[in-house]
């Protein structure tokens, strides 16, 4: 190994560590136990998968979700068979736009609704925080502001709509074929 290299080396360790921890928990919960929508999460995340709405009049979906994993979470899924502690999922809801394409009438992506980020929490370790539990952190934000959850109790805002995941850990796992063989 020449200099060069191992300068090179000694650099790239360091940097590499600090990415994958700064694109997971550390980024996204501050010491009261506040979520934030983890910055740079369309770079730094895996795609996990999508799910389209129906609208209840006329044809094409309302609205499109697009699922993010962090660093690793779908490596670890894929092998444990859940998500390790600190890993953070990331839905995005759109509001959508159907135009004609050369390949039809297609539905994109328009504007951002907002977020639902789930941090994972196995050991329930902030019991008496209303955003914490069943094994996971729970928020929503508004498109205006990624940073201040509108949550304030996930029991009430979140938990009964996740009972029919409860097996899968109270993530909509069928949704998300990175998670399968
Ligand atoms: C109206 C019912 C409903 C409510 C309320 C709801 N969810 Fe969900 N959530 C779902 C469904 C159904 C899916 C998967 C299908 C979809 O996106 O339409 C989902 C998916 C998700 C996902 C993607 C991972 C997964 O579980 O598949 C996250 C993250 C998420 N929800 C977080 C939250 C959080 C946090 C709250 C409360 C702030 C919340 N949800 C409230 C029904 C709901």
């Amino acid at each position: 190994m020449n200099m060069l290299t191992a300068a090179a080396l000694v650099t790239a360790v360091p940097l590499a560590i600090h990415a994958i921890a700064a694109a997971s928990e550390t980024d996204t919960v501050d010491s009261n136990g506040r979520i934030r929508v983890p910055a740079g999460y369309r770079t730094a995340y895996q795609f996990l998968g999508s799910w389209a709405v129906a609208a209840e009049q006329g044809h094409g979906p309302a609205e499109f979700h697009v699922v993010y994993a962090s660093p690793g979470a779908i490596t670890a899924h894929r092998r444990d068979g859940r998500f390790p502690d600190g890993a953070v999922l990331v839905k995005e809801v759109f509001r959508t736009k159907a135009e004609t394409l050369t390949t039809g009438t297609v539905s994109r992506a328009d504007t951002l609704k907002g977020w639902f980020v789930m941090v994972k929490d196995s050991g329930n370790t902030r019991a008496g925080n209303p955003l914490w539990g069943d094994g996971w952190g729970w928020s929503w934000f508004d498109a205006s502001d990624p940073v201040r959850a509108t949550t304030v109790d996930y029991k009430a805002e979140c938990q009964g709509c996740h009972v029919p995941a409860q097996a899968t850990d109270w993530v909509y796992t069928d949704g998300y074929p990175a998670l399968k063989p």
